[in-house]
């Protein structure tokens, strides 16, 4: 089957090459004289540098080329099996040119999109035969990213869906199947790891070198503030943005401030030398941790909660030689649902370190009665690395001390912040799961869809599902009531998929 590739930009291009290579002869077309023609001499380019380094045979690379026929007239494509155009990103304009193909080519063929943003089903509006539209959603770069969301308009055939998920898949991809809704899977789930580093930054909670601290030891390739500033800002925000009237303003997706500050101001991130960071030049350093070393034995510790945070802290601190441990919170009066604290905790003396449930420091302290008290981040990983730490205001230097000792003592490097509610990890990571869980109630896709759509279209370290899978439905909920009681707006809404879940437990279901 012959391949039509309308633009030949960046993706278009990238799509260009990974058909030749699957064997498809391929008709490349682009409406700006020439461009079509450059992208093949630096597609050659590349391929050369790949021959060079001994990753490509030549041959290989030869008939790769010779499969990808630079075209000047867009009637050239007329044979194709499939068309996919990876145009500009405009409704009127790409709605002109499916018109046109629609009249060039035969009933049999597909037309395809790999709009990132634009609906698919006001894409075919216009259509003789809508049903063969669909969205083909690769990511860039195309060659290397797995991610391919195949996005079904209201009329689009599901046999259309089937065959080029089937044909993405013999094209070394992993296909998803997606309803077309505002940003698709992808750019909709990703959305609260932007927006809750935002917001904490907007609300003076951490700096950008913490934020992405505490995430990379969650796992994260690239912390939200350098990953915003890899991305640019102004594309960052524009998608938040069309996420934000997409949804008919859904508070959830509303822009941030801070983001819009630096796209006023031109600090656009790497390409512009400057965003949350100047480039090039400035090295990502961690930010700065304590050393506080207290000189004592090694103390007796109480964990109480089975929560994966504090029993890696837990087997950490008895590999170190602490006397560790585990009592039944139905035994202790401190693990009481009314004692106003959290389930998880870890208590060394009179000191109290919680794991975050969503609530700031000072307000467990208030509602506990326990001034010697601290939050930390949920820890995701056995890896060690930094975990965010705050303190209940009236905590002393002393237990203030024992706290930095202990996380020092387990490997994890004690990063304090300002009293953050939920702190860094946990709201992100509560909120991921959030967004996901409701794309899979609105039949966006299903879980499994999801948790690879994260992990191959931005490298996550694992997807939501399962995450939830290891913090449970109860402590995400949990978290996110929390955040919407503090915040108090529509942002932090259960999604109702997390919360029949949760009853579901209750009531011995699942
Ligand atoms: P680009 O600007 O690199 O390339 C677009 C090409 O389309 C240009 O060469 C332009 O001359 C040509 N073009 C514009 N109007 C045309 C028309 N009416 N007929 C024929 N050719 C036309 O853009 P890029 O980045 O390759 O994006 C293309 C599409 O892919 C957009 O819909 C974009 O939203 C989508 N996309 C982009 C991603 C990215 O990271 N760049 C990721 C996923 C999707």
């Amino acid at each position: 089957m012959a391949v039509g590739i309308v633009g030949a930009g960046t993706m278009g291009a990238g799509i260009a090459q990974i058909a030749a290579a699957a064997g498809h002869k391929v008709w490349l077309f682009d409406a700006k004289s020439g461009a079509a023609t450059q992208a093949v001499d630096k597609l050659r380019i590349d391929l050369q540098k790949r021959v060079d380094m001994g990753k490509l045979a030549y041959a290989e690379a030869q008939s790769l080329l010779g499969r990808i026929e630079p075209v000047d007239a867009i009637a050239a494509v007329s044979e194709a099996g499939i068309v996919i155009e990876a145009i500009v990103e405009r409704l009127d304009v790409k709605r002109e040119l499916l018109a046109e193909l629609e009249m060039l080519v035969s009933d049999q063929t597909i037309l395809a999109s790999n709009t990132s943003s634009i609906s698919v089903t006001a894409l075919g509006r216009d259509l003789r035969l809508p049903q063969r539209l669909i969205g083909m959603h690769f990511f860039n770069p195309v060659p290397a990213m797995k991610l391919v969301e195949v996005v079904s308009g209201a009329a689009t055939d599901s046999a259309v869906a089937r065959t080029v998920a089937d044909r993405a898949t013999r094209w070394g991809k992993v296909p998803i199947y997606a309803r077309s809704t505002p940003g698709f899977v992808v750019n909709r789930i990703a959305r609260p790891f932007y927006a809750e580093a935002l917001l904490l930054l907007q609300d003076r909670y951490a700096t950008p070198s913490e934020i992405d601290a505490a995430l990379r030891a969650a796992g994260f390739r690239m912390g939200p503030c350098e990953l915003m500033d890899l991305i640019g800002h102004d594309v960052n925000f524009s998608v938040t943005d069309s996420m934000l009237a997409a949804s008919f303003f859904d508070r959830r997706y509303t822009p941030s401030i801070v983001q819009r500050e630096l796209v006023d101001g031109g600090l656009l991130g790497r390409k512009s030398g400057r965003g949350f960071y100047h480039y090039p030049a400035e090295p990502l350093v961690e930010p700065a941790v304590s050393n506080t070393q207290v000189n004592t034995d090694p103390p007796r510790v109480s964990v109480r909660g089975d929560s994966f945070t504090v029993t890696t802290l837990g087997a950490e601190l008895s590999g170190e030689g602490w006397d560790v441990e585990y009592a039944h919170p139905a035994e202790d009066s401190l693990g009481h649902a009314d004692s106003g604290l959290m389930k998880d905790m870890l208590l060394v003396g009179d000191m109290l370190i919680c794991v975050t449930d969503g609530r700031p420091a000072a307000e467990v302290a208030a509602q506990s009665g326990h001034r010697h008290l601290a939050v930390i981040d949920i820890i995701l990983r056995e890896d060690p690395g930094p975990v965010c730490v705050a303190f209940a205001p009236g905590c002393g230097d002393r237990q203030r001390a024992v706290v930095h000792n202990l996380l020092e003592v387990a490997g994890r490097k004690p990063m304090e912040i300002a009293d953050a509610p939920g702190m860094v990890v946990a709201r992100t990571v509560a909120m991921l799961v959030n967004e996901a869980a409701d794309a899979v109630q609105q039949g966006v896709c299903d879980e499994a869809s999801a948790d690879i759509a994260m992990k191959l279209g931005t490298n996550y370290p694992a997807g939501p599902f399962e995450w939830l899978g290891k913090l449970g439905v109860h402590a995400v909920c949990h978290i996110l009531d929390r955040l919407d009681a503090v915040y108090r707006g529509e942002r932090y809404r259960a999604s109702l998929l997390l919360r029949r879940r949760l009853w579901g437990q209750k009531v011995g279901g699942n």
